[in-house]
Parts: C-alpha cells; sequence; structure tokens
C-alpha cells in the first residue's frame, strides 16, 4: 500500500461547522441591504475569501454593485464582526465526528498535517477548538495572494514540507477547494453529496476512516 506524506485540511466545514456561521453572518449582512439569497447560492461562498464573497452578494442587486472600496471595507468588516459573536462560544465539543479520531491516527503514522483555509480567523478558530497542536503548518489567507480555487493555499503547504503534491492529500468541503486541490495534482476527499469532481467522496466527516482513506488513495496513485 502507497501512503501519502501528507494530509492538508480545509477549515470551515470540515474541522468544524463554521461553514454555517458564515453562512449566518451573511445573511445578517444581505439582510440589512436588502438582499436575498438561499443555502444554493451560499454554495458558490464556500472556501472563497471575504472579499470576493462580498462582491458575489453585491452582484445579488445591480444598485450595489459600484460601491466605493472604502463602503465594500465596511461592510466586509461587519460581515466579520457578526462572524466573530457567533464563533464566541466555540468549544472543542464543537470538532465535528471523525475529526479527531483523523487526526490522532494521522499522527500515529507520522503523516504530516497541514491546515490550508481560506480565512483570516482559522487560527483562532482552531484555538478554541485546541486542535492547533496536531497541525504541523497552517496556511491562513494571510499566506496566499490567489485564494481557492487556485491551488496556491494547498501547494503552499506541501512546499513548506518539500513533498511532492501527488503525495498529499487534502479533505474539502467545497466545490472551489476540490477544485484547488485537483488543480495541485494531490488526492482529493469531499465531505458531502455534491462534490462530484472529488477523487474520493463521503457524506459526512464521521466516515473519513485513514483506513479507507488510504485504500482510495493507494489506489489513485499506482
Ligand atoms: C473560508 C470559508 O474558509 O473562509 C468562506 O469557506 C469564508 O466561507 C472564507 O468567506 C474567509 O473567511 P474569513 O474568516 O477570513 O472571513
Ligand atoms: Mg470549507
Amino acid at each position: 500500500m502507497k501512503y501519502p506524506k501528507a494530509f492538508l485540511f480545509d477549515l470551515d466545514g470540515v474541522i468544524t461547522d463554521t461553514a454555517e456561521f458564515h453562512y449566518l453572518a451573511w445573511k445578517q449582512l444581505a439582510k440589512e441591504l436588502g438582499v436575498t439569497f438561499d443555502r444554493e447560492f451560499n454554495e458558490q461562498l464556500k472556501g472563497i475569501s471575504r472579499m470576493d464573497s462580498l462582491e458575489k452578494i453585491l452582484a445579488l442587486n445591480p444598485s450595489l454593485k459600484d460601491l466605493p472600496v472604502e463602503e465594500k471595507e465596511r461592510l466586509a468588516t461587519k460581515k466579520n464582526d457578526h462572524y466573530k459573536d457567533l464563533i464566541q462560544k466555540l468549544t472543542p465539543q464543537d470538532i465535528l465526528p471523525g475529526i479527531k479520531d483523523l487526526l490522532k491516527d494521522l499522527q500515529n503514522q507520522q503523516i504530516k498535517i497541514a491546515l490550508g483555509s481560506a480565512s483570516k480567523n482559522a487560527p483562532m478558530v482552531l484555538e478554541r477548538l485546541e486542535l492547533t497542536h496536531y497541525f504541523d503548518y497552517l496556511v491562513d489567507a494571510a499566506k496566499v495572494s490567489k485564494g481557492k480555487p487556485h491551488p496556491e493555499t494547498f501547494t503552499t503547504a506541501a512546499d513548506y514540507f518539500n513533498i511532492d503534491y501527488k503525495d498529499c492529500v487534502g479533505v474539502e468541503d467545497a466545490e472551489s477547494g476540490v477544485q484547488a486541490l485537483n488543480d495541485a495534482g494531490m488526492f482529493s476527499v469531499g465531505v458531502g453529496n455534491e462534490l462530484t469532481e472529488a477523487d474520493y467522496l463521503v457524506e459526512k466527516t464521521a466516515d473519513l476512516k485513514l483506513e479507507n482513506i488510504l485504500e482510495q488513495y493507494s489506489k489513485w496513485s499506482s
């Protein structure tokens, strides 16, 4: 069996359900702007940066399209304030099922672990979940110039470890993230039924079993 050398994890929606908090915070801001959107539209916001998400929301109302940069900055900060209120109460109880066991199994196998997140709040969220010590390297929005779906978030982690991209497995809940992994030439594991482009798809995080992922990775890499 061929083993990968590193696992790269998305944060929001994979390690904890902060994807839901991002959605609620955007919904609140959108309401204040008189714009509505649903969960289907929200799928497009997953994995992409705060400003790119705001642009997509503003595009829903033609009268908001040409706001000055300062106003856009103000709105993005307002969304982040809503989001920070929501994550105040995060505790280790909010780690999604199966994630801690997977992190422990990876450590036992001496496979490197990195975070690949678009969120500027990522280090703080990991701290609240008391998971920081599992990670050998963190890539967040501050470390990359091109966000997902560009592969840079994940290639930055692999380059730091000096590991070939084909020796990396990435875990994602967003289309943009799966695309980033695929374009990097990494093995993509998707969480959620919609991610048909993923090399290996599971329905929920509780199904992320190291043994099964390694089996699928081995087939993919041979
Ligand atoms: C990603 C989320 O992880 O981070 C997106 O999937 C979010 O929904 C993005 O917009 C940026 O997060 P933040 O915390 O920097 O606003
Ligand atoms: Mg995500």
